[in-house]
């Protein structure tokens, strides 16, 4: 049970005003661990206050490292009282995120242990690659009953060539690399923009870290790293679920403290849509034109449409006029929202990886349930955009990656209240 309340959305209302972003979720999962690569304590400002940052500070406490966190404002680690390297399945259950644990426990102390994650179930995604990396490094790697453990006397930099471009495996191999003796060349790196704020996070702890964000990044070892003061990045994913609710009410949202350029793709397409989308260097706004005209969407790496945003975007198409079709690259998995989005008089269709969208002039509101963090984000889009009330079940996996979505929401003028079940 991932939610002791309800999320309930009177729909129909146009979002109006201005929000500004959180920080970002894939930053900050990456970020906490990587203070672990020294002993002296670090400051990480900006942090979104969300499940998944009070699971990893858990996590950190869990191995007798002593943190201070004071929600929207900072979190301050202090690694010399590490104690541990066991991270059990109790913890890593909880967010997927935990096994850069392994990366950061391996570059600190050439030790860890730490338990197969859980997280979304959006496909099997498997973590062959990061383990690839890690023997590339010179660990050694035992599978006990559910615990990745790896070991390594001593890391020595290497070449790792990933099969596919991934995120994790490309933040895992940079956090086991940063202290590893000689350099380490990621190719086929992930491009992310959490790639590039992790790279700058370490290279302000001392680390030699240059290409983050291009397809190979070159990691120059150090044998210790210092401490450091860092503010993380803007939530890119966040911000373009607030674009596409904004769209979805036919509201005018100017978003603040965002990245444009970390939108590009999204915003592409919802000019492509007929919406207007105007912007700052540091904010942007969604105004409705006319009609929404239905457009074709793929999800690829970034600076591809992001697959984070394939489940709203898929919730916004639902009403687009004409017929849309959505490919689903990454994970073969991330369809469970299509059943709710039905209930809600959605005409959706699966074919293999496709959705094929019928755009309807009308959606209603219904009894729905959350599947996935981003599955909960589309639930949220429809339901501000059907007649009536929606009733939004599990919400816990939408305050996994999202901080108090509905306080922004109704700062916008969304009807918005939650009740406990
Ligand atoms: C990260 O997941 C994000 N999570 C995901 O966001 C995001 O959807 C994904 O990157 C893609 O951008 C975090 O950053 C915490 P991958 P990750 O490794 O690292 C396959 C959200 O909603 N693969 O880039 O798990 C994998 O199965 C979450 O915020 C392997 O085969 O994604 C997938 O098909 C959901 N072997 C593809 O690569 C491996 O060793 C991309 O996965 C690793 C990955």
């Amino acid at each position: 049970m991932l939610g002791k309340d309800k999320m309930l959305i009177m729909g129909g209302k146009p979002l109006m005003g201005e929000i500004t972003v959180s920080g970002g979720k894939n930053t900050a999962v990456a970020v906490i661990p990587a203070t672990l690569l020294s002993d002296e304590p670090s400051t990480i400002e900006n942090l979104p206050d969300i499940e998944d940052v009070h699971a990893l500070i858990e996590i950190l406490n869990h191995l007798g490292v002593k943190t201070e966190y004071v929600p929207d404002q900072y979190l301050r680690v202090y690694p010399a009282t590490l104690r541990d390297c066991n991270v059990p399945f109790d913890f890593t259950k909880r967010l997927r995120a935990s096994y850069y644990l392994l990366g950061a426990l391996l570059g600190r102390g050439g030790r860890a242990e730490v338990a197969y994650p859980g997280g979304c179930e959006i496909g099997s995604r498997p973590i062959d690659q990061h383990l690839k990396g890690f023997v590339a490094l010179g660990a050694t790697i035992e599978d006990r009953g559910g615990l990745v453990c790896a070991r390594a006397d001593r890391l020595t930099g290497a070449d790792v060539f990933f099969d596919m471009v991934t995120v994790g495996a490309t933040v895992n191999v940079m956090l086991a690399a940063a202290r590893a003796q000689g350099t380490t060349v990621i190719y086929n790196a992930a491009k992310e923009p959490h790639i590039v704020d992790l790279a700058n996070f370490l290279n302000s702890m001392g680390a030699r870290i240059k290409g983050a964000g291009t397809d190979i990044i070159r990691i120059t070892g150090r044998p210790s790293l210092h401490g450091t003061t860092y503010t993380v990045i803007p939530d890119q994913i966040e911000t373009g679920t607030l674009m596409i609710a904004a769209a979805a009410t036919r509201g005018d949202v100017t978003i603040h403290g965002c990245i444009p350029t970390h939108m590009e793709s999204l915003t592409a397409k919802l000019l492509e849509m007929g919406v207007r989308v105007t912007q700052s260097d540091d904010s942007i706004r969604v105004r409705p034109q006319y009609e929404q005209r239905a457009v074709n969407i793929k999800t690829q790496v970034y600076p591809g449409f992001p697959t984070d945003l394939q489940q709203p975007m898929t919730a916004l198409l639902c009403m687009a006029n004409g017929t849309s079709t959505v490919c689903e690259t990454i994970f073969e998995q991330r369809f469970k929202h299509l059943d709710e989005l039905r209930r809600m008089g959605a005409r959706i269709k699966l074919v293999d990886r496709t959705v094929l969208i019928e755009g309807v002039h009308e959606m209603y509101g219904a009894p729905v349930t959350v599947t996935d963090l981003r599955a909960g984000a589309a639930l949220v889009v429809a339901g501000l955009m059907a007649k009536g009330i929606t009733e939004i079940y599990e919400t816990g996996y939408i305050d996994r990656g999202y901080e108090r979505i509905e306080d922004k929401l109704c700062s916008l003028g969304a009807d918005i209240r939650r009740e406990t079940l």
